[in-house]
């Protein structure tokens, strides 16, 4: 574990440093539900010192044996620890947009050692890009694009560690994240925003938004400044991302707990309290990672307990329409959303997959009452239907359960509004922090990359559920992640039932034991750790971005940094395609229309990526194209 402070860690390690969750060790559970799992996975059950080792299997018609086909049209790119980005022979990348670039002409200049100035910081590229989809509207391409959080000390770098000191220093924050839709084009130098496009919007903390689905108007979504409960300013944490056929961007807010605090002791009802220790929000008076409620009363749970509760959902954007109101579909639930991947059933009916990453939480499933017909009525496809949690058994099927008042004992409002409350009383499974959900375009499957889960084993969820290893996460203190497969029974995404595997278990061949190891389908040369990013192009290809250690040591040995991966679903075989700088996560990707250029992002560069000594490292997307202008997915 690297050096970090406040400022520099990510959501994730934040939560985690503030809201520590209770100790039991759970060893012995572990030890005790992997005996009993000996008859369905394939191959090794054994017990190596301290963790429980297992081998894993693999759905019918699938093998995972590296190295019998090969649809790559590249050579694998071997490790790299340096400060800047890599692709195979026959490649070629470009900055596409860097944090601090202008989408309008009256932005503030970008300056290399302080960035942008409050006045204008809503005119430019967020920070920290993340997810993304790319919308062909008549000839434009339009490139909308997430921004995850802040590095206070990249933003606010003449203010002592990066701490707000105004509601000035607050609102440049503020800017700098959310989503921005910005017109992309191809000329004769590459890849390029079109400045002052009508399509370029920025998206942030305080955009207004319009609250629908079971919990809009309940009493706990109501505040002062908006008595409907239908109302809300802002998106938050906003991560991973998805799309509708209906040609619309779904942002998720993901750890958006970190934004609130208290300036006094707050007096909280019995169900506003248990909520906040659910999901992690912090009433004390401490400024936190960026102080927002020291400026900004909104963020203030003093005077406005309800405001957290207006956050941690699934925002629709109409990029087509710039002056469109965000719309926040409660009907998906509330929890820390990485992503949302559609699929459609059959019917026409949509099936929406998402995770909730966090440490022993659930994955979720929703389905549209009605069915989606091109050109016709979308507007209840998010907000009419029934939000779902996974259920995985150890024989290799599974059910999604629905959250309903009858299985919940909670009302409609409150299953939106406390989802985890409400799929922990269901007994859904706890699982490795779900990061990305991805469906094949290509097959009747989804997969769901599980990042990684140091308390697997070891520590109960926030809600006390038990966390000892089981199928789909079968490694206690795991480190290194795996990612689960599953298959809707009668090939049919609408199905309550399936059949699960694991595609792959990352892990460490050349110096760990037995299960650590990984599965077939790592060898010395495509070591990763932390699959977090995901998504499939056209020809179901499956594309896996890793948000891990980069240290390159110990455990890590041979990973280098962290980087982006093809996989193909029907042999197993990953092979290493591009990596980050060092200090980067590798996060977001997605296609210019013609295919011919992938856009992939790259988040908290720890170098000054990519503009070189002297100045501020800065988050970018870069554009990666063959250099015989072939299609890339
Ligand atoms: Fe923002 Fe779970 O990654
Ligand atoms: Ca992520
Ligand atoms: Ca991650
Ligand atoms: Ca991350």
């Amino acid at each position: 574990m690297k050096d970090i402070d406040q400022a520099e860690m990510s959501p994730d390690e934040w939560d985690e440093l503030h809201f520590p969750r209770a100790d039991h060790n759970g060893f012995d559970d572990v030890v005790e539900a992997a005996i009993s799992r000996r008859g369905f996975l394939n191959g090794v059950v054994a017990f190596g010192s301290g963790a429980a080792v297992m081998g894993t299997s693999m759905l019918k018609g699938t093998t995972a044996v590296a190295g019998q086909s090969d649809r790559f049209a590249f050579e694998q790119l071997p490790i790299q620890t340096d400060g800047t980005v890599h692709v195979p022979d026959g490649y070629e990348w470009e900055v596409l947009v860097r944090w601090g670039d202008p989408l309008f002409s009256d932005a503030p200049a970008f300056d290399a050692a302080t960035g942008v100035p409050t006045e204008g910081s809503d005119r430019v590229f967020g920070e920290n890009t993340d997810g993304m989809e790319l919308f062909k509207v008549g000839n434009h391409e339009l490139l909308v694009v997430n921004s995850e959080y802040v590095n206070t000390k990249t933003n606010l770098p003449e203010n002592e560690g990066g701490k707000p000191a105004s509601a000035g220093d607050v609102l440049r924050l503020q800017n700098f994240q959310g989503v921005s839709v910005m017109e992309v084009t191809e000329g004769e130098n590459g890849w390029e925003v079109v400045v002052d496009s009508p399509y370029n919007r920025r998206i942030h903390h305080n955009t207004p938004m319009v609250i629908d689905g079971p919990a809009a108007g309940h009493d706990l979504l109501k505040t002062d400044a908006d008595p409907t409960g239908t109302a809300s300013l802002g998106t938050f944490n906003n991560c991973g991302s998805g799309r509708t056929p209906w040609g619309t961007y779904l942002t998720c807010e993901e750890n958006f707990n970190g934004y609130f605090g208290a300036t006094e002791e707050a007096s909280l009802d019995d169900v506003t309290a248990a909520g906040f220790k659910r999901y992690g929000v912090k009433t004390d008076v401490d400024p936190g990672r960026y102080n927002y409620h020291g400026f900004d009363a909104r963020f203030d749970i003093s005077k406005n307990p309800n405001e957290p509760h207006r956050a941690g959902y699934i925002v629709e954007i109409d990029p087509a329409n710039p002056d469109s109101t965000p719309v926040k579909h409660t009907a998906l639930g509330r929890f820390k959303h990485e992503n949302a991947a559609y699929a459609l059933a059959p019917d026409g009916r949509v099936a929406v997959y998402m995770g909730d990453d966090e440490r022993g939480e659930f994955m979720y499933k929703w389905l549209s009452r009605d069915k989606y017909v091109p050109g016709g009525d979308t507007s209840t496809l998010l907000s009419e239907g029934q939000l779902f949690v996974a259920r995985f058994d150890d024989d290799m099927s599974g059910e999604w359960v629905a959250l309903t008042p009858a299985a919940t004992g909670m009302s409609e409002a409150e299953i939106a509004l406390f989802s985890r409350i409400a799929a922990s009383a269901v007994g859904a499974t706890t699982m490795d922090r779900p990061e990305w959900i991805a469906v094949n375009p290509t097959a009747v499957e989804a997969y769901c990359c599980l990042t990684n889960n140091k308390n697997r084993g070891i520590k109960p969820n926030a809600g006390g559920d038990d966390t000892a290893a089981n199928g789909p996460n079968p490694r206690e203190a795991n480190n290194y992640g795996q990612i689960v497969r599953w298959r809707p029974h009668g090939d049919n995404h609408a199905s309550n039932t399936f059949d699960w595997d694991l595609y792959v278990m990352a892990g460490n061949p050349t110096n760990q034991q037995g299960a650590y190891k990984g599965s077939s389908n790592i060898n010395e040369g495509n070591m990763f750790n932390a699959p977090d990013g995901m998504q499939f192009d056209t020809t179901g290809i499956m594309w896996i971005q890793t948000d891990g250690n980069d240290d390159n040591e110990g455990e890590f040995e041979g990973m280098g940094n962290n980087q982006m991966l093809a996989g193909d679903p029907v042999t197993g075989e990953i092979r290493r395609f591009l990596t980050g700088p060092n200090g980067s996560e590798v996060t977001g990707l997605t296609w210019s229309s013609d295919k011919r250029t992938m856009f992939v992002g790259i988040q908290h560069p720890g170098k000054p990526f990519p503009d070189g000594e002297g100045s501020l490292p800065r988050s970018s997307i870069v554009a990666v194209k063959r250099t015989d202008g072939a299609m890339v997915g």
